[in-house]
C-alpha cells in the first residue's frame, strides 16, 4: 500500500512531479477520470496495466495539450485528422494515427498505431503541459467496472494503489471519448461517444461509418481491442427494455431494484437516464448492493449512440 496524495487544483505541480518520477496519477477530464502516466516511461505504464488489471493487448490513448507535440508520437498524419482536430480539439474525440517508433509498444499493445486525444478539461491540459510529454490515460476504473466520473469513484478503485489524484469536480460528459480511425481517407467510428456521427460527417463533408463487430469475430480481427471486453458493468444484474410495457411484463420484481428511464409515469425507484449520470448510478447500484438495474430506453436515449453503446455493454446485450 502507498499513500494516495490528494492533490488540490492549485498544486498541480505536485501531480506533474509524481508523473515525471514515473508514478501513476489520476486526473479529471471532460469525459471521465483517467489514470495517467508519461507516454515515455514504460515502467510507469506497466503500473497502470497492473493496478487496473487491464489485459496487455488493450492499447492506451495518448493525451496531448497542443498539436506541436503530435510529431513526437504520430507520423503520416492524414488530412482528415487536421480537419477533425480543428473542429473538435480540445474535446472528447480520440483519433487513431500511425505511431512513431518513440511510442513504446506497451502503449499501443503491439499495434503500429496510437490513439491521440486533446482533452478540453483545463486541469488535464495544464497537467500535460507541466509534465512536458503526452500522458497515456485509460479510464480510472478497475478493468471491467464502470468508468469513474468523480473523485470518490477513483478512490474506491485505487486508493492506496496509485501515487496521487488531482481533485476535480464530477465529469461533465460522463461517458468516454469517441474513438475514430482513418483508413485511406475513410473515417470510421470504433467507439461511439460524446462526439456524434452526424457532427463528424458535417465537419468532414463525407460519410462516417460506425464499426459494428459481428458476434462471431470476437478475437484478433477486431480493430479496437477494447471492443471484445465486456465493459462498464456493475455487479448488479442489468436488464434492458425498449418500452415500459415490456419492462412491466417481463420483470420478476426483485426486492432491490433501481430503474433508469426518462419515461414519465413509471413507478418505483426511478432515476434519470443520461450520459452524464449513467456510470454514477451503476456504481451507486453496486455500493448499495442493488440486485437489479432495470433500464427502460426512451426516444431521446435511443438517439444517443454513445450512451446506447454503454447501456448495451452494461447489460451484456
Ligand atoms: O474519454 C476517454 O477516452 C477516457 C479519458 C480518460 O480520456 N479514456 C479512455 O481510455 O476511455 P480507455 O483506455 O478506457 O479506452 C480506450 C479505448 C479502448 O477501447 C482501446 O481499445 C481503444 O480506445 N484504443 C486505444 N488505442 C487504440 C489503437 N491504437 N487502435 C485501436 N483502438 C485503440
Ligand atoms: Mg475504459
Amino acid at each position: 500500500m502507498m499513500q494516495t496524495q490528494k492533490i488540490q487544483q492549485n498544486q498541480l505541480y505536485k501531480a506533474a512531479e509524481l508523473l515525471c518520477q514515473g508514478e501513476v496519477v489520476a486526473f479529471p477530464t471532460e469525459t471521465v477520470y483517467g489514470i495517467g502516466a508519461s507516454i515515455f516511461l514504460e515502467e510507469a505504464i506497466q503500473k497502470i496495466f497492473k493496478v487496473k488489471g487491464r489485459p496487455s493487448d488493450n492499447p492506451l490513448i495518448a493525451h496531448i495539450c497542443d498539436l506541436a507535440s503530435l510529431e513526437q508520437i504520430a507520423e503520416d498524419v492524414p488530412a482528415q485528422f487536421y480537419t477533425l482536430a480543428e473542429r473538435f480539439f480540445p474535446g472528447p474525440l480520440s483519433i487513431i494515427l500511425p505511431k512513431t517508433k518513440e511510442v513504446p509498444s506497451i502503449v499501443s499493445a503491439g499495434l503500429n498505431t496510437v490513439a491521440v486525444r486533446m482533452p478540453s478539461h483545463p486541469l488535464a491540459l495544464e497537467l500535460i503541459r507541466l509534465v512536458g510529454s503526452p500522458l497515456v490515460a485509460p479510464s480510472a476504473n478497475l478493468s471491467g467496472k464502470p468508468s469513474s466520473t468523480q473523485v470518490s469513484h477513483v478512490l474506491d478503485d485505487f486508493e492506496g494503489k496509485i501515487a496521487g489524484i488531482v481533485m476535480g469536480e464530477p465529469s461533465k460528459e460522463g461517458i468516454e471519448s469517441t474513438v475514430v480511425r482513418i483508413i485511406n481517407g475513410k473515417v470510421e467510428i470504433l467507439r461511439p461517444g460524446a462526439v456524434h456521427q452526424e457532427e463528424l460527417e458535417a465537419t468532414l463533408q463525407q460519410k462516417v461509418s460506425i464499426f459494428t463487430p459481428s458476434k462471431d469475430v470476437f478475437g484478433e480481427t477486431l480493430p479496437s481491442p477494447g471492443m471484445k471486453y465486456r465493459h462498464y458493468a456493475p455487479s448488479a444484474r442489468v436488464t434492458l427494455f425498449f418500452s415500459v410495457d415490456e419492462a412491466l411484463k417481463q420483470s420478476n420484481f426483485p426486492s432491490k431494484q433501481m430503474i433508469l428511464t426518462n419515461h414519465k409515469g413509471v413507478v418505483g425507484n426511478v432515476f434519470p437516464l443520461n450520459a452524464a449520470s449513467f456510470y454514477f448510478y451503476l456504481r451507486l447500484a453496486d455500493a448499495e448492493r442493488y440486485e437489479e438495474v432495470q433500464i427502460i430506453c426512451d426516444p431521446i436515449t435511443l438517439l444517443n449512440k454513445g450512451l446506447m453503446n454503454r447501456i448495451q455493454k452494461a447489460s451484456g446485450f
